[in-house]
């Protein structure tokens, strides 16, 4: 049997994207890739350096500067892997309110996105890799052996992200989170720099009604059933 080498899981925020693609990667022992991690680590960056968020050219400058690392989990702390700024560990600093209310503003720059396209690329082109995000089928990998495009209602995913917080032990009210979701989703839609979309050859899982183990389990059933094409150009 033949399995999908490069595998793409795309879809809006809380959607249940990086659960799975954690969970998928490591039954198929594959290294797993979140790419927002990029995103977030520029935003954390960007406010720890007081630059303005509307001001695309330093917040481009510093992406194209920045030195960021991703690696296997160093802590054993909850982390699904380890991200160092130079050799910074910023793991949880990515995750904070803030970075949530200015990160897709930052991801919305063209010149971001451009500098932090070869090295999502690269980690792509090695195969046997999961990798998680908005436009990975779209854009980054448009070759990518599997695309699934992982989605469910805004409702949904807000009392999922809720239920994060809080179990991070950090104050949260449903309202905010709800909001801050409805803005991302927002921005992140409708751009004009690789919008949130599924790529015309994605399968869509709703995951509205189904727990963890349920899309996990829809997912590997598509990944058992993946056939390589015919003629195709992967090797
Ligand atoms: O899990 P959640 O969606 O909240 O966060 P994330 O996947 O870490 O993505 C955070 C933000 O980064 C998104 O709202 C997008 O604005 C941006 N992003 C992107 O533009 N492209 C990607 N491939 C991944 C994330």
């Amino acid at each position: 049997m033949s399995l999908p080498s490069t595998i793409a899981v795309d879809g809006p925020a809380a959607s249940g994207k990086s659960t799975i693609g954690g969970l998928l990667a490591e039954r198929l022992g594959y290294l797993y890739f979140d790419t927002g991690a990029l995103y977030r680590a520029i935003t954390c960056l960007a406010l720890e350096r007081g630059l303005a968020i509307g001001d695309e050219e330093a917040i481009v400058a510093l992406a194209q500067a920045a030195q960021i690392t991703i690696t296997r989990p160093t802590v054993q702390d909850g982390r699904q892997y380890t991200v160092y700024a130079d050799s910074r560990d910023i793991t949880w600093e990515i995750r904070s309110p803030e970075v949530d209310a200015h990160v897709s503003p930052v991801s919305a720059y063209p010149g971001v996105r451009e500098a932090l396209k070869a090295a999502q690329r690269r980690m792509g082109e090695e195969g046997q890799v999961v990798m998680v995000g908005r436009d990975i089928g779209t854009v980054i990998l448009p070759h990518a052996d599997l695309k699934i495009y992982l989605d469910a209602s805004l409702e949904v995913r807000a009392q999922r992200r809720y239920e994060e917080v809080l179990a991070r032990g950090e104050e949260a009210s449903y309202e905010d989170v709800l909001a801050d979701m409805r803005r991302r989703d927002e921005i992140d839609s409708h751009r004009l720099a690789a919008p949130l979309k599924p790529a015309e050859d994605a399968i869509i899982v709703d995951t509205d009604h189904l727990s963890i183990e349920e899309v996990l389990s829809q997912v590997m059933a598509l990944v058992e059933k993946w056939q390589p094409l015919e003629g195709g150009v992967d090797p």
